[in-house]
C-alpha cells in the first residue's frame, strides 16, 4: 500500500460495531417485513394453503421482481383482519428495534387492509397504531405510516387508496407514496391520487429509478411532486439529473441489499450509493422488504462499512439525512434528534 493511502486509511476508525449505531429507516414495506415464520404461523392458524411462497429452507422463494411481487401478495393473503396487522406490526417493530432503529416509516396499503374501504381501513389503522404505541412504550421505537397505492393495481384503485389516506392523514399517517411494478403505467396516471394526498397535507414519495431509468425519476418529481424517491439509484445514469437531485435536495431512500438481491446491481461494490453521496445527493439507507432480501439494517450498515469504508461520521450523516427527510412533525423529530446524538460512543 502506498504511504498516502495508508495515512488516509489510518485516519479512519472502522473498528466499531454497526449494531450499536442508532438508525432511522424511511423505506420499509409493512408486509414485506413479515418474518416467514410469522406468515407460516398465521397460515397454519387459519388453515390456509399458501402454495408456492417458501423454499425448502422456509425462506421466501421468488425468481425475479415480478415473481417477488406475486409471492409478496400471496403471503399478504393470510393477513385478513386488523388483529393480524396488529400482530404483524409488533413482529416488524421487534426486528427493527433489535437493529438499533429508533424511528421507522412503514408503507401501508389500504388495498390489503379492507380493500381500500375507508371504514375498514380505519379499523386496520386503529389496530396498527395500538400495536405501534405499545412498541414505542416497550422498545422505544417510533413508527409512522406512509400510505402507498400500488402501481399495477391501476389509477382507479390508487384514487380509492388516496381517499383512505386523505381521511386518515394526520400526526401518524404522514405520507403518501406509490409502490408496485414500475413497468406498469406512468407516474402521470397517478397525479390525481397524489394531488388528493397533497391537499390532505401529506408528504409525498414514489418508487422510481429502480427498474426505470433516470427519466422515471424525473417523471416522479415533475408529475407527482414528490420530495423523496424510493430507490432512485438509476439516476446515476444521467449526471445532469444527479446534480439536479443534489441541488434540489430531493432525498433518495436507498436500499442497497434489495437492489443486489433483485439484481439491479451485481454486488454492493458496484452499487452507486457512494457515487451519489460523493456528488452531493442526500442518500438514506433502508431495507425495503428485509426477510425477502435476507437483510437487516445491521447487515446493510455492515456491508457499507466494509465495502466503502464508511466510518461513524458517515453513518451519523446518513442518520441525520434520514431524520431531516422524515415525514413526522417537528416535535417528534427534535426528540429523535436528541436520541441520535446520544448514540453510544
Ligand atoms: N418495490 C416495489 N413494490 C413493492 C416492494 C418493493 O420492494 N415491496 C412491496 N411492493
Ligand atoms: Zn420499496
Amino acid at each position: 500500500m502506498r504511504d498516502r493511502e495508508r495515512d488516509r486509511d489510518s485516519d479512519l476508525d472502522l473498528e466499531f460495531d454497526v449494531a450499536e449505531l442508532r438508525k432511522v429507516e424511511l423505506h420499509l414495506h409493512h408486509e414485506g417485513a413479515a418474518p416467514p415464520e410469522f406468515i407460516r404461523r398465521i397460515a397454519q392458524e387459519k388453515r390456509i394453503d399458501l402454495g408456492k411462497v417458501f423454499d425448502a429452507r422456509g425462506n421466501y422463494a421468488y425468481t425475479d421482481f415480478v415473481d417477488f411481487l406475486r409471492v409478496y401478495e400471496a403471503a399478504t393473503e393470510v393477513l385478513k383482519t386488523p388483529e393480524d396487522y396488529a400482530r404483524l406490526t409488533t413482529a416488524v417493530l421487534e426486528q427493527s428495534a433489535e437493529n438499533g432503529v429508533i424511528y421507522s416509516e412503514t408503507f401501508l396499503s389500504p388495498d390489503f387492509c379492507g380493500g381500500s374501504d375507508v371504514g375498514a381501513w380505519k379499523e386496520y389503522l386503529h389496530a396498527i397504531r395500538e400495536a405501534a404505541d405499545a412498541a414505542e412504550r416497550n422498545m422505544g421505537i417510533v413508527l409512522r405510516g406512509v400510505i402507498t397505492c400500488i402501481r399495477h393495481f391501476g389509477p382507479d384503485k390508487a384514487r380509492a387508496t388516496a381517499a383512505c389516506a386523505a381521511e386518515t392523514a394526520g400526526d401518524w399517517i404522514v405520507g403518501f407514496g406509490i409502490a408496485g411494478d414500475e413497468a406498469k403505467g406512468k407516474p402521470k396516471d397517478f397525479s390525481y391520487a397524489f394531488d388528493m394526498a397533497r391537499e390532505a397535507g401529506l408528504h409525498l414519495t414514489a418508487h422510481a429509478g429502480e427498474w426505470g431509468g433516470p427519466q422515471s425519476v424525473r417523471d416522479a418529481i415533475n408529475d407527482l411532486g414528490v420530495s423523496r424517491i424510493g430507490h432512485g439509484v438509476r439516476a446515476i445514469e444521467d449526471l445532469a439529473l444527479v446534480d439536479q437531485l443534489a441541488e434540489s435536495g430531493v432525498v433518495l431512500e436507498v436500499c442497497p441489499g434489495s437492489n443486489v438481491a433483485l439484481r439491479v446491481y451485481p454486488d454492493i461494490a458496484r452499487h452507486p450509493i457512494q457515487m451519489l453521496r460523493e456528488r452531493g445527493v442526500k442518500v438514506t439507507v433502508s431495507t425495503d422488504d428485509p426477510p425477502f432480501f435476507h437483510t437487516t439494517m445491521n447487515r446493510e450498515y455492515e456491508a457499507l462499512r466494509t465495502t466503502f469504508s464508511w466510518d461513524r461520521e458517515v453513518f451519523a450523516e446518513i442518520a441525520r439525512n434520514s431524520l431531516d427527510a422524515a415525514f413526522c412533525d417537528a416535535d417528534t423529530k427534535a426528540k429523535l434528534a436528541k436520541r441520535l446524538e446520544e448514540t453510544p460512543a
